[in-house]
């Protein structure tokens, strides 16, 4: 198996367990505010990890190399937009708990749309990459990754 495909897969592992966790804390302090340190520390992981890393090196890299082949293309533009609408989902979270409201039904409904986006990541759109897609393009991607991690870091 690819490495760079592998360590996306690992990254969803950790992305689903924070938002297990936020998930589970958000409900427990339902129609009150969860701590703020808490949740601000969860937001700025959606932001830099998933966001800036994770997401960057899936539309950067991967989702670049499935757009040059029709079979893959139109995979890589539904995930791309599944993207921007996870952006405008913790935008929506950010903006709720600094004006105070409730944040339990957008941390759910959040979780829901990550937990399907990564299902179809996991199940279709990674193994249909990993078999159609050049060995030499494949190959390229952990250098490119490391690249994008490092500029996710110094942001
Ligand atoms: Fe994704
Ligand atoms: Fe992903």
């Amino acid at each position: 198996m690819n490495t760079g495909i592998a360590s996306l897969r690992a990254e969803h592992e950790t992305i689903l367990g924070v938002v297990d966790q936020l998930e589970g804390v958000a409900c427990g302090f339902a129609g009150g505010q969860a701590p703020a340190a808490y949740v601000l520390a969860a937001i700025e992981f959606l932001r830099v990890f998933v966001d800036q890393n994770h997401h960057a090196k899936e539309e950067r890299v991967l989702f670049a190399a499935m757009a040059a082949d029709p079979g893959l293309a139109g995979m890589a533009e539904a995930l791309t937009a599944d993207h921007s609408e996870g952006r405008a989902l913790v935008g929506e979270i950010d903006a709720a708990f600094r004006a105070g409201r409730p944040i339990d039904n957008l941390v759910v409904a959040y979780a829901a749309f990550i937990r399907e986006h990564i299902r179809r990541e996991n199940e279709m759109v990674f193994k249909a990459a990993e078999n159609t897609l050049d060995e030499s393009v494949l190959a390229g991607f952990d250098a490119k990754f490391l690249e994008i991690e490092n500029e996710a870091a110094t942001a």
